[in-house]
This record gives structure tokens, sequence and C-alpha cells, in this order.
């Protein structure tokens, strides 16, 4: 499973990215807002600085600027993949550009006929947003679920995007009904290498190896013995 961080905080990108655990990013219009910085060069640094696919979005409604803004967008970096809104005008947007080798990522998806649409029209990858349909009583990965067994299906080679994940839950739901990708908010992704059980037990191993007053790294006694 792909681990993209959702976020258009390049600081925090560039540390995550060092944990070497990143395989993308997504923005979206909210994200870029978010970080007080120009779209194309808040893109332009994520891009250089991940290797990964770095999702961009358009913020045209109508096919014609749509595809002019994702040309620009996909000119930033070999690894920009644009992404369009799931209407008619976002998937006539997402042929095109795919037909011309850009990646496209499809956001926006609420439901299994819209991602179906999204593969025919050779998405890169399909984004359904499973906090936002649970914010409104509707089970999100009931929906990762359909699509998965569509595509599987049909053998599309569009990639599950799950996203809008809040929690470690959302992750480990997706990665069992085998969604190729996650994109994860900062704090999420780091949530999940944290155990209580994992804090303690390390605590009790270093209480007992500060009691024997060796150190790995210094290696004294062991040029005495
Ligand atoms: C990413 O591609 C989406 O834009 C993002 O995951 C949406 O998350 P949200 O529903 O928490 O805003």
């Amino acid at each position: 499973m792909k681990f993209f961080v959702d976020s258009a905080d390049t600081a925090a990108i560039r540390e995550l990215n060092e944990t070497g655990l990143v395989d993308g990013v997504t923005t979206n219009p909210s994200l870029i807002a978010k970080s007080g910085g120009n779209i194309l060069k808040v893109v332009a640094e994520i891009a250089e600085m991940v290797e990964g696919p770095v999702s961009a979005e358009v913020t045209a409604t109508d096919h014609a600027t749509m595809l002019a803004e994702g040309r620009k967008l996909a000119k930033i970096a070999p690894n920009i993949a644009v992404k369009v809104p799931l209407t008619m005008d976002g998937l006539k947007t997402c042929k095109v550009l795919t037909d011309a080798g850009t990646m496209v990522n499809v956001t926006l998806c609420f439901s299994a006929n819209q991602a179906l649409l999204a593969a025919k029209a050779g998405a890169t990858f399909i984004s359904p947003f499973v906090g936002r349909l649970d914010d409104i009583g509707q089970d999100g990965m009931e929906l990762i679920a359909d699509i998965v067994s569509i595509y599987d299906n049909y053998d599309f080679g569009t990639e599950v995007l799950v996203a809008s994940i809040r929690h470690p839950m959302h992750l480990l739901d997706a990665a069992k009904l085998g969604a190729d990708v996650a994109t994860l908010p900062p704090n999420v992704l780091t949530s999940l290498a944290n155990h209580p059980l994992t804090d303690k037990g390390l605590k009790a191993f270093l209480d007992d190896w500060a009691k024997t007053g060796q150190s790995i790294l210094d290696d004294t006694d062991m040029a005495e013995a």
C-alpha cells in the first residue's frame, strides 16, 4: 500500500519524507490556502523534494479552463498528477490529459458509479472521500469496498486512493480492503507508530539497561577485557 501525505505544509512534508515512508503527496485548494503560499511555488517545492506523484488541483469548473490549468500544473514537474473534480467537465479533462501522458487524480468521489466513470476516463487515481461520507452518516469504507471490487471485476488500472482519512482505523480498514493508496494527514501518519505497550516496553528496557552501566558506543570495557 502506498502512503501519500495529504498536506501542502512543506516543512511537515520534508520531515516526513526523510522517514522514507512517503510515496507521494496530495494537495487541494483548501490545503494550499492554509499553507499561505502561491500554488505554483508550493507545488514545485513539494514535487522537487518527493519522488512520487504530487497532486495539484485545478480550480476552474469548465473543461477548457480546467484543461489549460491542468496543462500548466503538469509543466511544473514530471511527477505532477493533475487533480480534477468528478464532474462531466472534469472527466472530459481527465481523458484529454491522460491520453497525453499526464497523471490525473479524479477527486471528490462519493459513489461507486462516479468511480466507474473515472476509470473509464483513464484516471490514474480515483479519490473517494471516506471521512466526509462518515460525517453525513454514510459508511465511507463501504464505498472503498465497492470500488475495489468493481475495479477488480474489469481489471481497471485506476488506483484507488483513499482520501479524507481522519484516523488510524480508516487506514487499517482501507488496507484490509486492498486499496492501492491512502493519503494521510501528517498527524495521522505519525500516529500509526504509537502504541502504549511500545512506550511501556521501551521504558522497562531502558531502565534495566541503565542498571548495567554499559554503552554500546563506548567499548572501553571490551578493550580492557
Ligand atoms: C485529498 O486528496 C483530499 O482533498 C483530502 O483528503 C480531503 O480531506 P478532508 O475531507 O479531511 O478535507
